[in-house]
This record gives structure tokens, C-alpha cells and sequence, in this order.
């Protein structure tokens, strides 16, 4: 098993109020505002735009202060969500996904794109061809992206595999407005980010060139990871799309897309058993406030910082178990600490809502509006 990384050892979680209800989801705002804003400078000194992925909050109060802070609009993963930020009076919205339209899809997509102006990605001719059939005789056409695999391998088409995808969905009356990729190989490990984030823009290059090279007016370019998104900001891109850069998370900080002092969400939890005798205690956060994601290359299912070096070796439903390494005395049933989890996407969806803090003071209560939402 991988070896806790330095970067574990200087992450900063945030601080817990006092007297919490736990397991709970705890979020500083402060270091929010923080990340939303560095983000932001940063692609605004690379001219490039920010729409953020919102399925790391899939909250309406957060993608506010994402807009406020000057994201030119959303992304999303499903219509749902995509439906949740239109009611909330978000109007432009890319669905990052190739949406299969059929069955109820077809009029959910057709509905909101009467709504908003929507985009969304398309990776295959038949999916093109799908898009076209929902919006047959609309006042206008649906903006689509074509996806481009940049090397996750897992949606998108390689870069010379573009135009016949773009050229079935003009065909189908869609308005083809550019491509997008996303880095996610990036997550394989801290060594692969900086090929991942070349990879974005190599690709999205020969793809852009294929589709202008065919009289397709290419407008958006967009690329997007949080461990890639300020090396991929460059050449042709013209948006970048990262989501997990809100909070960071355990596995942002040894990839390099967040700062250890940058944390902004943690799970508070309590110690509720040592009963075993052995160095270890058991927490009150498990699986169902966790989450099970584990990167091959980081050992245990969170870092608890108030407990240098010690390991949630294992997680059951309501059950953390944690290692303590030697010197390292076991601590008191009661007492709290915060997780900081290996990938937080997942754990805000299993919160109904989030404790706001600044200073580390409870100010607010934030529910996660899209809490489940999938289709
Ligand atoms: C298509 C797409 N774009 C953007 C993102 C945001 O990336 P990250 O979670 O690294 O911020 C994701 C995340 O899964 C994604 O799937």
C-alpha cells in the first residue's frame, strides 16, 4: 500500500464549530471565496473563460458565487442539473456528456433548450442523429460540442474522428459550435498531470483544425480538469471547465490542483468506539459519508489531519476504521475530528446539506439542491 504523501502531512482542514451533530459535511466559505476567485484570475491573465463544473456543489447558492465571482456560465453532467440551474435563472449551460435523446430525454432536452441556451456533447453520429430527431422544428438549433478523447478513453472521439461526428449533426440541423475534451487520465497520478493537460490542448488543436478546415465555424474550444486546467489554458482553448477546484480534496493536493492550505470542505466526525484495544479508534463517518473512492496511488479513504499519519484503513456504512501509527496516542470516545475526504464530488452528494463556516464559526446551513440527481 502507497505511503501517506508530504502533502497529506501539511494538509490544513478546515475548522470544525464546536458541538456538531456529525457525521457532517463542513464547508468554509472563506477558502471558497478563495479558490473561486484564484481560478478565476488565473484563466482571466490567460484570456481564457471559466464555466465550472457544478456536479463537486450541485448547490444553487454556489454556483452563484461562481457566476458572481465571473464564470461566464455552467456545466453540468445530466439535464437534471441542467434543469435545476435554469429554475434557479441560470441561462447558459453545457451539458458535458454525450446525451443519448431518446425515450423522455427527447422532450426533457427539447423543453430547456426552448429555457436556456443550452449546449451539449455529442461523440457518435447516431447520438447526432438522436439530438436532431428531439428537436425537430424548433426555432432554432441546439448548440452541440463534439467530444474529443484526449486519453482518458472514455467518451469522446479521437481527434481525426471529429468531423464525421460534426458533420452528422450539421446534417441533423444542429449548430456545431466546437469540441471539448476532458484530461481525466490526470487522476491516474501526480506524474501523469502535465501529459494529460499537453494532451487536452494537442488534441483539441488537430480537432479544431480537421472542423475549420471543413468550413465549420469553431466558436467554443474547451478543455477541463481542476489537476490540469491552468496548464491547459493555452493555444486554442477558449474555456476551461474544472469543477473540484470549489473545495479540493485529498486527492487535488497530491495532484497538485489544490493547495493544502486551500481545503475548504471537510466531513466532521466523531470518535465513537477504541473498544478494540488495538491502535486504532472507529469514527462515525463511513462509507455513506465518505464515499469509497480511492486513487490506487493514496492509501485509506481520507486524511484526517488532527491525526498526523494515522489511516481510515477501512470504511463501512456508518464506520471509519483508523489507524494510528506509533506515537500517536488514541483518542478519547467523543472527541471530533475532520476528514478531509479523497474526492469530494461524491460526498457532497451524500449530504442533504452542507454547515457553512467563516472563521471557523457555524453562519449558515446550504442545502445540496441537486443531492441524486442523475438522469
Ligand atoms: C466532462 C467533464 N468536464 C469537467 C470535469 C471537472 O473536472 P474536475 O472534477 O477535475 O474538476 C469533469 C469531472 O468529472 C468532467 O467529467
Amino acid at each position: 500500500m502507497p505511503a501517506l504523501t508530504d502533502r497529506d502531512l501539511t494538509i490544513v482542514a478546515p475548522s470544525l464549530p464546536p458541538g456538531l451533530d456529525t457525521p457532517a459535511v463542513v464547508v468554509d466559505l472563506d477558502r471558497v471565496e478563495a479558490n473561486l476567485a484564484g481560478m478565476q484570475r488565473r484563466l482571466d491573465e490567460r484570456g481564457v473563460a471559466l464555466r465550472p463544473h457544478t456536479k463537486t456543489h450541485k448547490s444553487v447558492r454556489f454556483a452563484a458565487l461562481q457566476r458572481d465571482a465571473g464564470a461566464v456560465g455552467l456545466t453540468v453532467a445530466v439535464l437534471s442539473e441542467a434543469q435545476l440551474f435554469a429554475d434557479a435563472g441560470f441561462d447558459d449551460v453545457f451539458v458535458a456528456y454525450p446525451v443519448w435523446a431518446g425515450g423522455p430525454k427527447a422532450a426533457r432536452l427539447r423543453g430547456l433548450h426552448e429555457r436556456i441556451r443550452l449546449t451539449v456533447g455529442v461523440d457518435s453520429v447516431e447520438g447526432a442523429v438522436a439530438l436532431g430527431r428531439a428537436l425537430e422544428g424548433a426555432d432554432r438549433p441546439l448548440r452541440v460540442l463534439v467530444e474529443i478523447d484526449s486519453g482518458e478513453l472514455r467518451t469522446g472521439v479521437a481527434p481525426d474522428g471529429a468531423l464525421p461526428v460534426a458533420q452528422a449533426a450539421a446534417d441533423a440541423g444542429l449548430d456545431v459550435a466546437g469540441v471539448f475534451t476532458h484530461g481525466g487520465h490526470s487522476y491516474r497520478g501526480p506524474q501523469r498531470v502535465a501529459d494529460a493537460a499537453a494532451d487536452e490542448t494537442d488534441t483539441l488543436h488537430r480537432s479544431v483544425a480537421a472542423l475549420r478546415g471543413a468550413g465549420f465555424a469553431v466558436d467554443t474550444v474547451s478543455a477541463g480538469s481542476t489537476p490540469t486546467a491552468l496548464r491547459s489554458a493555452t493555444g486554442p482553448v477558449t474555456e476551461e471547465r474544472p469543477g473540484t477546484y470549489i473545495f479540493g480534496d485529498r486527492q487535488q493536493t497530491n495532484l497538485g490542483g489544490a493547495d493544502p492550505a486551500s481545503i475548504a470542505l471537510a466531513v466532521a466526525t466523531t470518535v465513537v468506539s477504541t473498544a478494540s484495544g488495538a491502535r486504532q479508534c472507529v469514527i462515525d463517518a463511513g462509507a455513506k459519508s465518505l464515499a469509497k473512492d480511492r486513487p490506487g496511488w493514496l492509501d485509506g479513504h481520507g486524511v484526517i489531519p488532527g491525526l498526523p499519519g494515522a489511516v481510515i484503513t477501512s470504511v463501512y456504512d456508518h464506520h471509519g476504521i483508523v489507524a494510528l501509527p506509533d506515537g500517536v496516542p488514541v483518542p478519547d470516545v467523543g472527541e471530533q475530528f475532520a476528514v478531509v475526504p479523497n474526492h469530494v464530488c461524491p460526498v457532497v452528494n451524500l449530504s442533504d446539506d452542507l454547515i457553512i463556516t467563516r472563521d471557523g464559526g457555524q453562519v449558515d446551513v446550504w442545502p445540496v439542491d441537486g443531492r441524486g440527481l442523475r438522469a
